[in-house]
This record gives C-alpha cells, structure tokens and sequence, in this order.
C-alpha cells in the first residue's frame, strides 16, 4: 500500500503506541484486499456500545485504548446501548449490569464518541452526503447510507472502527471502490408494495435470494418514503449479506438502469422476478406464533422515525393495551424527546405502550426476557424476528402492525 507521510510517522510509532497499532491494523486489513491506499473517512458509527453483544475482552480493550487519553478525531456515534438509561431498574437490569453499561459509555465519551445510542443515526442529522466514505457498523445503518445516501462504507468491526475513529482513515477497498457498487443481479418486482411491513418482508426473500450481491430493483415506484427504504434494507442485510442495493428512478446511483449496473449486462440467470407468491410466502416462513399467543408486541427495528410513532398513535386510536400484553416502541432518545414534545408519549403512555430509548429489545438478555414471563414477541420487523429467535430463544409472530395492535388491545 502507498501511504502518506503522515501514515507512515503513525505508522512507525511516532505518535504513540496506540495510533501505531490503529495503523498497523488499518493496513493489515488493507493488504489483505489489496487496497492501493487509506482514504480519509468522515465518520464512524461504533457498534460496540452495547455491553450484552460486546464481549469482556472487548469491553476491556476499549476502555484500555480510552484509558491512555486517546480522542477520536473524526465524529464518532453509538449504536444502541444495552438499556435505557432513563428506566433500567423498573425494567429489570441489575445494578451490576447498569454499570458495566455506565463505565463503557464513560469510556467511548471520554474518547470523544457521541452517544446517540441508535442504530439509525441518519434520522437524528447524522446524515453523511453522496460519495463520502464513512466507517459505518450495524448492517441497516450500512445499507441506508450506500444505497439512499449515497455514502460509501463497508461492514466495519469494533476493532476496525475504533482505529478509522482514531486515526480518520480506513483502507481504500470494497464498497469504497465505484466498481464494487455496481449492480449484480437484477429483481423485477412484479406486484405492488406498499407499508413498511411489506418491504421487510420484499428485503428478506430478496436477501436470501441473491446472498451478497448488489442487486438492482426495478418495479418500485418512485413513491417509496424513507421509512420504507429503511425496512427494505435492514431486512436484505438480515437474510443475506446485502451491503449496497439501487432502485432504479429512486436511489442517488441509480437514475437509469445503466447506471445502476456501470454499463455491465445482467444475463437471465441473474435475474429475479418478485411477486405476490413469494412475498406471502416468505412471509409465512418468518413467523412461528399466533396472535392469542402474543406476550409482548415489539416495533422499531430499525429505531422509528417521529412519522412512525405517530403512525402507532394512530393505529392505537384511543385503545388501551390488554392485561397481560404489552407494546414497546423503540427508537433513539431523540426521537422519543420529539415525541414527548408532540404529546404522542403522553398518548402512547395512557393506552399501555411504552418508548424504549436507545436500547434494542433483540439485545436484551434472554434470561430477563424469560424472567419477565416473555415467550412470545409480535414484530412487523423481518430482522428483529431473526434475532428475537437466534438470540433470546423466543418465539415469534412476524406480522403486519395493524394486526398485531388488533390483537392485543381492548375494544376503546
Ligand atoms: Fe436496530 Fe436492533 Fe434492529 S440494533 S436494526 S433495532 S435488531
């Protein structure tokens, strides 16, 4: 690789041991994709903010690296926490697990991380432009930000983060090359698709069609809103590994079909037609309960938009959550603030529904999701019915949120 004065002066240790093992591992990852160079990022989105999914080892590396008063030198946001910070002992955590909570947020703050505590970071301004490269964690978050964006970043680690944060760079590979952003295969939607339901539902049987490919949609309507694209790419990052996508005549890559592809033709065999068929049944494929059976309905994966909630507020129209079920919203502390100021927590709180603040149900330890009587969680979230399963060993009813609500509220 060709590095820069400065890159060399890192990486031979001149500004200490801690930027020369970020380098060192920044071109060690280079080289192993034979990336020709670092390019400057402008961003980092850190997963490993949550103290469940981030292991003791990990926690202890962070908090060594933030302990020599190391500081991130280009914004650095969290990925949802473990808890919500604003109701952690009513809900169930230990105070032994509050803190270990605690001490990791200190650590990354004192690195200069943000703690925005969401996995959509994109809804509260953190908003990267068209062809910048980020270093972005949190497999919806990535998707969003190529696909809708327009921004170029890879997968990243904990560890691959934390050395782009402290050093602003990453290696010059993958989606940060236009080559690897053209279009692969081709998915004709051949039926109408509207709601964030549905577009969960198109992502995953898509997903889990064309793997890792970058697929090019066409037969989606230039109507699509934000919330739907969210859905869509949260879930193609669930059932495959699906990082970049276009929409033709709606995502920034993809005004024409031939730009979407780079000119490269797409044969029959890597075409796909999508219909009413296999939405309905991928559909089925995902859920494994019934509606008497719910014990917790859980919407907001990825975190909802202030139009989401409101959507919720509507739904519910005056009703009140049954004896024995419950609702959480989840969705960054943000936007759960906006809420309160437009009166729909106060709505929601009258009828049973709670806001969990930059937490992921998906993330909670099995054991209290058992211990709090849970075995059964409703979701219109293809991801979160991924891992509510994988995860936490529950079972779970995937469908629409009208339905769900429906069935778990009293008459008003
Ligand atoms: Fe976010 Fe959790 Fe879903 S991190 S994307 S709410 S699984």
């Amino acid at each position: 690789m060709k590095l820069t004065k400065e890159e060399e002066i890192l990486l031979e240790g001149k500004k200490g041991y801690v930027l020369q093992k970020a380098m060192e591992l920044l071109v060690g990852l280079g080289e192993c994709f034979s990336a020709d160079k670092m390019i400057p990022i402008s961003s980092v989105l850190f997963i490993g903010s949550d103290t469940q999914s981030t292991g003791k080892y990990t926690k202890k590396y962070i908090k060594d690296i933030a302990s020599t008063g190391a500081k991130f030198i280009v914004p650095t946001f969290s990925d949802i926490g473990a808890m919500d910070i604003c109701d952690w002992k009513e809900f169930g955590f230990s105070l032994e697990q509050y803190e270990d909570h605690k001490a990791l947020s200190d650590a990354f703050a004192n690195m200069d991380g943000f703690l925005c505590f969401t996995c959509a970071p994109y809804l509260i301004g953190h908003t990267p432009r068209m062809g910048e490269h980020i270093a972005w964690g949190e497999s919806s978050a990535v998707i969003y930000a190529n696909a809708v964006l327009g921004a170029r970043t890879n997968q990243e680690s904990v560890f691959t983060q934390l050395a782009s944060a402290l050093t602003g760079k990453t290696p010059n590979y993958g989606y940060h090359l236009v080559e690897n952003r053209r279009g692969t295969v081709k998915v004709i939607v051949d039926t109408v698709v509207r709601g964030c339901f549905n577009y969960h539902t198109l992502g995953f049987h898509v997903g889990k069609t064309v793997r890792d490919e970058v697929p090019i949609f066409t037969g989606i309507p230039a109507s699509i809103t934000r919330d739907e694209l969210v859905s869509l790419g949260a879930a193609l990052a669930t059932s495959g590994g699906v990082t970049h996508y276009h929409i033709v005549g709606v995502t920034p890559e993809a005004p024409t079909e031939k730009n979407a592809s780079g000119g490269n033709k797409i044969t029959s065999s890597y075409t796909y037609k999508v219909g009413e068929r296999e939405i309905n049944a991928t559909q089925e494929s995902i859920s494994n309960a019934t509606f008497k059976d719910i014990d917790v309905a859980v919407f907001g994966c990825p975190h909802l938009s202030i139009e989401q909630i409101k959507k919720y507020v509507e739904i519910l129209n005056g009703r009140k959550i049954k004896t024995g079920k419950e609702m959480w919203l989840q969705a960054s502390h943000v936007v759960k603030q906006y809420a309160k100021d437009m009166g729909y927590f106060q709505i929601l709180k009258k009828g049973g529904v709670k806001i969990l603040s930059g937490v992921c149900s998906a993330c909670f330890p099995g054991s209290l999701m058992h211990q709090k009587g849970i075995k059964v969680v409703a979701t219109d979230s293809a991801k979160l019915s991924v891992y509510t399963v994988e995860n936490q060993n529950l079972i779970c009813l995937y469908a629409d949120s009208k339905e769900i609500i429906d069935a778990i509220t009293t008459d008003v």
